[in-house]
C-alpha cells in the first residue's frame, strides 16, 4: 500500500515484533546505501559489495556485534562463538577452527546420510498415501536428528525428555525482539519473554551439563570408547588455550541454536522454488538419479551435484535463513565509493548488512525476483561479487559450519529427491517473516508422493 505519511514509532514497534523484513520498502532493494534514525539509534542499510567488504572485512576490527542481538541471543547463548566478542572470541575461533574442517565435515557425511535415510522411511506412509505435510516442521525435524547425531551421537541424558520440543519452546519464546528493548528501556524493566523462557533454558542448560558429564567420565574411563561427534572434539578443546567447561557447555547450546534451524529454513524454501520450477526440478532430479546410481561415497555428492547445489544457493538468495547481519561502528569511520561520493559511519551507528536486500538487490541481479539455479552452476558464479551474496555472512565472524550446512543440504536433497516428489497444494503461500531465521508464515503445506 503506497504510503502518504511516515509510519508512526507504535506503527514501526508492531512491524518489528510481527516481521522486521517488511520494513524495507522499494529502496531498499535499489539504492547503494541508506541512512535512517530507528528510534533514537543512527542506522546505515549497506547495500554496495564494497561497502559491505569495508565494514565485515577491510575495518572489520572497528565494528562490534549489534545490541539487539546481544539482547536477545545472549541471555541464551553466553559465551558460545556467535555472542562471544573480544578475546574470548579470538581464543574460542582459533581453538574451533580444526572441529570445522572439511575434513571434520566429511566425516559426518554418514551420518548425514543414515538419518536421511532414517527420515524417509518414515515419511514413505504419508507419501503413499499422497498426504500433505507442513513440510517447515518436517525438514526442522531431519535437521535437528542430523545434528544429535554429529552433535552427541544421539547420546543425551534423560532422553525420555522431549529435548527436541524444550529447543522449540526455547528459542520461540525467547528468541524474539522485546518492546522493552527497542525502546531501550532500563535493565530493571522486566522483559516478561526472557523471564518466561528461563524455565525452559533452565531445564535446557541441566539436559547439556548432564549430557557432557556423561561424556567425560566416558572419556576418562575409556578414551577409545567416545565417539567422535562435536561433543567428543570440543571436550578435548579443553584447556588453557582452548575452551572453559562453561564455554564448552555454551557453545553446544550454539550449535543447536545456530546449527539446525537456518538449514531447515534453506532445505524448506529449497523444495518450494524446485516445486515452482518444474524444469528445475527435472534436471535436479535427474542428476541426484544419476548420482545416486552411481557413486555410494556421500562425500562426493558435494561437487557431482552441480545443479543440486546449485538450487539450495539460489534458494538461500531468494530465502536468505539469516536475513540480516548487523554490526555497530565503534570509532567514526568512512568508506568512499571510487565516485566521488563519500559515507560518514559514526561512532554508534548500527550498520545492517541484510542479505535480503543485497540478494535481490535491482543493480546487481540480473531479474532478482526470479529462482534462477544456474547462477550458481561453476561456470557461472564468477560473476557473482564475493559480496553481494551472503548467505554465511563475510570476514572473520563467517558462519562456522557452512561446509557442514552444504554438505548436509546436499545429502539429505539427495536422499529426500530420489524418492519422493514435493508439490505446492493452494494453501502454500509461504510470506516470508524473520523471527530468528527467514520462515514461511503458516508453514509450508506441500504434497508429497512417491515418484
Ligand atoms: C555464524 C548463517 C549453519 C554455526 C553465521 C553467520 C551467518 C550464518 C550469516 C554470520 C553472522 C555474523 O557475521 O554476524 C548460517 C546459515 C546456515 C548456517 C544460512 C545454514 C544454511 C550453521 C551450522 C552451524 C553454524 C550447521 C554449526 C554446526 C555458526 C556459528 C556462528 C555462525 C557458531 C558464529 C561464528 C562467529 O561469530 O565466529 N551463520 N549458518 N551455522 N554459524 Fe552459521
Amino acid at each position: 500500500v503506497p504510503r502518504t505519511r511516515p509510519p508512526s514509532r507504535l506503527e514501526i514497534i508492531r512491524t518489528v515484533m510481527r516481521n522486521p523484513l517488511e520494513l524495507w520498502g522499494e529502496p531498499s532493494f535499489r539504492l547503494e546505501w541508506m541512512k535512517t534514525k530507528f528510534f533514537t539509534e543512527r542506522t546505515l542499510i549497506a547495500n554496495h559489495p564494497g561497502l559491505v567488504r569495508h565494514v565485515l572485512v577491510d575495518n572489520a576490527r572497528n565494528y562490534r556485534m549489534a545490541t539487539i542481538r546481544q539482547l536477545i541471543l545472549r541471555p541464551i547463548l553466553r559465551d558460545g562463538l556467535l555472542t562471544a566478542e573480544g578475546e574470548t572470541w579470538k581464543r574460542s575461533r582459533k581453538a574451533m577452527a580444526p572441529v570445522f574442517t572439511p575434513r571434520h565435515a566429511q566425516g559426518f557425511a554418514v551420518q548425514m546420510l543414515e538419518q536421511s535415510r532414517a527420515f524417509t522411511a518414515r515419511y514413505d506412509a504419508a507419501a503413499q498415501s499422497g498426504r500433505i505435510r507442513d513440510i517447515a516442521v518436517d525438514m526442522t525435524e531431519l535437521t535437528f536428528d542430523i545434528l544429535s547425531a554429529t552433535l552427541f551421537s544421539g547420546q543425551v541424558a534423560g532422553t525420555e525428555e522431549d529435548f527436541a520440543g524444550d529447543i522449540e519452546r526455547l528459542l520461540s519464546t525467547m528468541g524474539r525482539v522485546d518492546p522493552m528493548d527497542l525502546l531501550k528501556a532500563p535493565a530493571w524493566v522486566p522483559r516478561f519473554r526472557r523471564i518466561l523462557g528461563q524455565n525452559v533454558l533452565e531445564k535446557f542448560r541441566g539436559i547439556v551439563k548432564q549430557t557432557m558429564e556423561d561424556r567425560q567420565r566416558l572419556m576418562a574411563r575409556d578414551p577409545e570408547a567416545a565417539p567422535e561427534d562435536f561433543l567428543t572434539l570440543l571436550i578435548r578443546l579443553h584447556g588453557p588455550d582452548g575452551l572453559t567447561i562453561d564455554e564448552i557447555e555454551d557453545n553446544i547450546i550454539t550449535f543447536i541454536g545456530a546449527g539446525h534451524e537456518t538449514t531447515a529454513r534453506a532445505l524448506g524454501w529449497t523444495l518450494y522454488c524446485l516445486a515452482n520450477s518444474p524444469s528445475d526440478r527435472d534436471r535436479v532430479e535427474a542428476e541426484i538419479d544419476e548420482v545416486l546410481a552411481s557413486e555410494p561415497d556421500p562425500v562426493k555428492w558435494l561437487d557431482k551435484m552441480p545443479w543440486t547445489r546449485a538450487a539450495f544457493e539460489e534458494a538461500m538468495r531468494l530465502y536468505p535463513p539469516a536475513p540480516s547481519i548487523n554490526r555497530a561502528a565503534i570509532e567514526d569511520d568512512r568508506w568512499d565509493n571510487g565516485k566521488g561520493e563519500t559515507v560518514v559511519i559514526e561512532a554508534g551507528t548500527t550498520v545492517l548488512v541484510m542479505p535480503w536486500t543485497l540478494h535481490r538487490h535491482t543493480k546487481f541481479w540480473d531479474r532478482p525476483e526470479a529462482f534462477m539455479p544456474q547462477r550458481f552452476l561453476p561456470e557461472n558464479r564468477g560473476s557473482i561479487d564475493r559480496f553481494q551474496y551472503l548467505p554465511f555472512g563475510v570476514g572473520p565472524r563467517i558462519c562456522i559450519g557452512a561446509t557442514f550446512a552444504l554438505q548436509e543440504a546436499v545429502i539429505a536433497l539427495g536422499v529426500l529427491l530420489s524418492r519422493f516428489r514435493f508439490d505446492c497444494v493452494p494453501g502454500t503461500r509461504p510470506w516470508p517473516v524473520q523471527k530468528l531465521t527467514t520462515q514461511p508464515e503458516g508453514g509450508l503445506p506441500m504434497r508429497v508422493t512417491l515418484r
